[in-house]
C-alpha cells in the first residue's frame, strides 16, 4: 500500500449545502456553509448526536450524495465530475454500519474479490490483493468460509478487506461499529488504528463510542449541520460540560476526573484511564 504524504488535504469541503427533499418542493437542508479539510495520513474521529448530518457528510466524502453549493474534492477532483466518480470511490472506501448488508460474496474470498472484479483487476494480481487484503485484517483463516457464519466483528474486518484490497488511500467509517460487541469493537479499533498507523491510510471515523475518538488526531464535533468543534482529542475532551450539554458522552475516565475535580480533588486535565490512575496514585502517596 501507497505511504501517503502526510499533512497534505485528501479531501476538501467547501462552502458545502446539502438538503434532503422531503417532498416535491419541501427540501430539509441539512448541511449549510461547512468547510473541511482531511488531511492525508490522519486519524480523525467525528461525533456528533442523531440526525447532526454525519452520515450525509461520510456520503459526501465519496461522491454518493452531491453538494447543492460548493465544491467537493478527493485528491483534487471534483465530486460533482461524473467522469471523476470511479476513481475517487477507489480511493476513499466506506464501511457502513451494519455488517451484514455489506456481504456480496458466498465465501470470504469471493467476497473481498467482489470489488476487485469490478475493477477489472487480472486473475493473479486480484489472489495477490485478496491475500493481502485478509492478512490485513487477521482473517486468512477464513479465506474458505461462508461470511454469513463469522461474528459482527469478523464481518465488519471482511468489508475493511473489500476495501482494503481496492488499496484506497481514505477509508470511512459510519459507525462500523455500533452493531458489534465489545470484543468486535475492540477488533476494528485495533485495525483502523493499525491501518492509519503502519500503512499511512487515512481514517475518518463517524463513532458513538467517545472511547473510539481517544487516538484520533483530530476529533470533530458536528451540531445540527455545521462543525461544532474541532481540534486534538485532549482539548476536545477537557470540555466536558459542552460536549455532556449538547448531549454527547465523553470518555469514561475524562467523565470520572471531572466528576473528582468538582468535588475537590486536584487533577490535571487527563485523556486516558492510564493517567488517571497514575494521578490518583500520586496523590495517595501524597497523603
Ligand atoms: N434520505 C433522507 N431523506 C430525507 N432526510 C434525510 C435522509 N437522510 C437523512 N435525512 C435527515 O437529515 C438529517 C441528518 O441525517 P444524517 O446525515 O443521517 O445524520 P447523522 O448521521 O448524524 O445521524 C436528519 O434530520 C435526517 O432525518
Ligand atoms: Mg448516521
Amino acid at each position: 500500500m501507497v505511504k501517503s504524504v502526510k499533512g497534505k488535504p485528501i479531501i476538501t469541503l467547501q462552502d458545502i449545502t446539502f438538503s434532503y427533499e422531503i417532498e416535491p418542493g419541501w427540501n430539509e437542508t441539512v448541511l449549510q456553509g461547512m468547510n473541511m479539510e482531511i488531511e492525508q495520513g490522519s486519524f480523525v474521529a467525528i461525533l456528533g448526536h442523531n440526525g447532526s448530518g454525519k452520515s450525509t457528510l461520510a456520503k459526501l466524502m465519496n461522491g454518493l450524495l452531491l453538494p447543492h453549493d460548493g465544491v467537493v474534492t478527493v485528491n483534487g477532483n471534483d465530486t460533482s465530475e461524473q467522469e471523476r466518480l470511479y476513481e475517487i470511490r477507489r480511493t476513499v472506501g466506506m464501511v457502513f454500519q451494519n455488517p451484514d448488508n455489506q456481504i456480496v460474496g458466498t465465501s470470504v474470498e469471493e467476497d473481498v474479490a467482489f470489488g476487485l472484479e469490478n475493477l477489472g483487476v487480472e486473475p493473479t494480481e486480484m489472489r495477490n490483493r485478496i491475500d493481502e487484503a485478509l492478512r490485513a485484517v487477521h482473517m486468512e483463516a477464513y479465506a474458505k468460509q461462508e461470511p454469513h457464519r463469522l461474528s459482527g466483528g469478523q464481518k465488519q474486518r471482511i468489508a475493511i478487506a473489500g476495501v482494503i484490497a481496492m488499496r484506497p488511500s481514505v477509508i470511512v467509517l459510519d459507525e462500523a461499529t455500533a452493531m458489534l460487541d465489545p470484543q468486535g469493537r475492540r477488533e476494528v479499533c485495533s485495525l483502523i488504528k493499525r491501518l492509519n498507523r503502519d500503512e499511512g491510510i487515512t481514517v475518518v471515523t463517524i463513532t458513538h463510542f467517545p472511547e473510539e475518538a481517544l487516538d484520533a488526531d483530530r476529533v470533530i464535533v458536528m451540531q445540527r449541520g455545521s462543525v461544532y468543534l474541532d481540534g486534538p482529542p485532549r482539548e476536545i475532551f477537557s470540555r466536558t460540560e459542552e460536549l455532556q450539554s449538547i448531549g454527547l458522552d465523553v470518555p469514561h475516565a475524562v467523565r470520572l476526573r471531572h466528576h473528582l475535580v468538582r468535588d475537590g480533588v486536584e487533577l490535571p486535565p487527563i485523556l486516558h484511564q492510564e493517567e488517571l490512575v497514575e494521578e490518583l496514585c500520586k496523590l495517595l502517596l501524597k497523603t
